[in-house]
């Protein structure tokens, strides 16, 4: 599609100020109903300090402030830390590369990543990193949606671009959308950056939609794998794609006015060694 590589497309699709302001707006409309969990699974709370990787515009920051943690958010997207600092003024809001991060050694009580890991060139170097930074007994949380063996949106719609999308349009090689929901994968990886005990839940979310296209339009306009993939489509690959996908909205989910759709998470956490 072009000649960027996987964190260069992550970069361009997350420092675009419209794909950034149209995932706070839409699609974290689901990722907001994870918070809770992964604040509790962090173990933030009053007198901890809480690092909150990928922060986006700073959903999953409010949490921890408001379980009672001293918060630091961290993107390293513009865009994003512009929504972040003015929805959550209370919280410290910096720019950094999630891979590589620029704080001293067992600052933090608590770590969480809030679907962030499936967007990192090096999962297990933001896992290393996040090992480095936290206190022995800290906590790591990370949230990654489950993938297409569950009732999900994020089925839908890659299932849609998998039998009707242009084959010459494809992501460059990265990580799996959904990796990291899989313990085959994330427990392996936890051991390996030092830490113990991992625990894996399934999260509940959805969103309710008037519009049976929408969650065609919200992986369209506010992902970056989605994006990068649905944009480039010639426009009857485009139509054929946004039909699929309505036609499984309303053969799962009845014939509306109104919609639920399912787009459920896996919460991950384990304690630092
Ligand atoms: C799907 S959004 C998640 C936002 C929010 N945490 C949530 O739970 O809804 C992924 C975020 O990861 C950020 N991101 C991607 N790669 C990054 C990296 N290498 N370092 C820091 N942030 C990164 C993006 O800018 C984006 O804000």
């Amino acid at each position: 599609m072009d000649d960027l590589d996987f964190a260069g497309v992550e970069r361009r699709e997350w420092f675009t100020p419209k794909v950034a302001a149209a995932y706070a707006r839409d699609f974290a409309r689901a990722a907001d109903m994870v918070v809770p969990a992964l604040v509790a699974r962090s173990g933030a709370g009053p007198g901890k300090r809480a690092l909150d990787l990928c922060c986006g515009h700073g959903n999953v920051s409010a949490g921890l402030l408001q379980a009672g943690a001293e918060v630091t958010g961290l993107d390293f997207s513009p865009a994003m830390l512009d929504m972040a600092r003015a929805q959550v003024p209370d919280a410290v809001f910096v720019q950094g590369d999630a891979m590589a991060l620029g704080f001293r050694a067992a600052r933090f009580d608590a770590v969480t990543i809030g679907f962030g890991m499936p967007h990192l060139p090096d999962p297990p170097k933001a896992l290393a990193e996040a090992a480095r930074v936290l206190k022995s007994g800290g906590r790591l949380a990370y949230s990654v949606w489950c993938g297409p063996d569950v009732d999900t949106a994020l089925g839908y719609v890659f299932g849609a671009i998998a039998d009707h999308g242009d084959p010459e349009i494809s992501l460059p090689p990265g990580p799996g959308a959904n990796d990291y929901a899989d313990p085959d994968i994330a427990f392996p990886a936890l051991a390996a950056a030092g830490f113990a005990a991992p625990q894996m839940v399934r999260v509940e979310s959805h969103w309710q939609v008037d519009d049976p296209a929408a969650p065609y339009r919200f992986f369209l306009e506010g992902t970056a794998r989605g994006g990068a993939l649905l944009r480039p489509q010639p426009p009857h690959r485009a139509a054929a794609i946004r039909r699929a996908v309505v036609e499984t909205v309303l053969a799962r989910h009845g014939s509306g006015p109104r919609w639920t759709v399912p787009i459920p998470a896996m919460v991950v956490s384990a304690t630092a060694a």
